[in-house]
């Protein structure tokens, strides 16, 4: 390790001395954002519930201690109760089956774990518009309601349980509904400077691109920070397991627009075109999922360019850990402060993320060479 990458190891300590304390006071539970210091519990079948247990493996796979992966199988186990109910089911569920169950399944080889997360890609490839070549996000919110139309930059993080299943069936198809979806990507979320689009609305019946909805980010055609992270990594994660030069393009043309858009600390602001009365709140978790993306990013491109998106990813995971980490405050549940979860709505603005959490602690363990888990 060179000399600058010292900070890696104290980080990874810091994380691992925390999780000392939080594992046994979180357990088995689907913490989302934590407020006045302790992370709130979600219901299992909102989108965020694997990213605790993901914290639990990534940590595993280096320490081997016991007690994460009980807390992490007992977390698996307990989204059980959402795959019966079935109904409330949506495109995150890659998020929620990869990084427990695929984890579990890679990491030490449980069985029932597969089983899971093959039934659950059936569930995610069961999504796929084929009028519009897109993956639905959402169902109906409220009687009346019609997201049959509605995709999201968010689902390029969930393709990677399709991309498993092809692998571990030997089956193209779920990797060809992947392709599919990212294409649809490429030609409606990407914009030309880099930018990108939180929502996509189609015609469900005729698969026309009928409009775009700002959704998290502040408006229609302003650069949602954490979006475009997703795309990045997203498009970054689509060239790993196809190759295909033109996920590799997006994902490049993202990181640009992403790293020519961060402040002096690295850390974005949570959408990068706001107007100036619109308060400018740093969101940690875009720049932890982005560095990550960039790390893996870096491992795919020539030297030169490795360079570039190798000290982008590290100036960020760097200033995360320097000037957002929550190391010294015992009362603080929260790794990394500062995330935004949805401005518009007002909901978790300032707050430490579990997915923040998450990507900075998967990017240490890929700086120091622990990807057991990785993707
Ligand atoms: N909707 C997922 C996110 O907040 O990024």
């Amino acid at each position: 390790m060179t000399e600058k990458l010292v900070w890696v190891d104290e980080a990874w300590s810091q994380i691992k001395r925390k999780l000392e304390r939080t594992t046994n006071k979180m357990g088995a539970n689907f913490p989302h954002a934590s407020v006045e210091g302790e992370y709130v519990f979600e219901r299992p079948n909102w989108w965020t519930a694997a990213f605790w247990p993901g914290i639990l493996w990534q940590v595993y796979q280096e320490t081997k201690d016991e007690k994460l992966k009980r807390v992490a199988e007992e977390c698996e186990e307990k989204l059980d109760q959402v795959i019966d109910y079935f109904y409330t089911l949506h495109h995150d569920v890659g998020f929620m089956w990869k990084l427990t169950s695929v984890a579990r399944y890679q990491l030490v080889g449980e069985e029932d774990s597969k089983r899971r997360a093959l039934m659950i890609a059936h569930i995610l490839m069961g999504r796929f518009n084929v009028n519009g070549n897109y993956i639905q996000a959402w169902n109906n919110w409220f009687e009346g309601d019609d997201k049959s139309g509605w995709s999201i930059i968010d689902t390029m993080m969930n393709l990677p349980l399709l991309f498993w299943a092809s692998e571990e069936t030997k089956n193209p198809r779920f990797k060809a509904v992947a392709m599919k979806h990212a294409d649809t990507v490429l030609s409606h979320f990407i914009r030309d400077d880099g930018a990108v689009h939180h929502i996509v609305q189609f015609d469900s019946e005729t698969g026309e691109c009928v409009g775009f909805i700002g959704g998290q980010g502040h408006a229609p055609f302003s650069a949602w920070a954490r979006g475009a992270a997703w795309a990045l990594y997203g498009m970054t994660l689509c060239y790993h397991y196809t190759g295909e030069v033109r996920y590799l393009q997006a994902a490049k043309k993202v990181a640009h627009f992403f790293i020519a858009n961060l402040p002096d600390d690295f850390v974005p602001v949570w959408d990068f075109r706001i107007p100036v009365d619109v308060t400018p709140y740093r969101d940690s978790s875009a720049g932890a999922i982005a560095a990550s993306g960039l790390l893996l990013l870096a491992e795919k491109v020539d030297s030169i360019e490795s360079k570039l998106y190798r000290s982008a990813g590290e100036n960020i995971l760097q200033s995360l850990y320097v000037n957002y980490g929550a190391w010294e405050d015992e009362s603080e549940d929260g790794l990394i402060l500062h995330g935004v979860s949805h401005y518009p709505d007002g909901k978790y603005v300032d707050n430490p993320l579990i997915y923040g959490d998450f990507y900075f602690v998967e990017g240490i363990a890929r700086l120091k060479g622990c990807t057991a888990m990785t993707q």
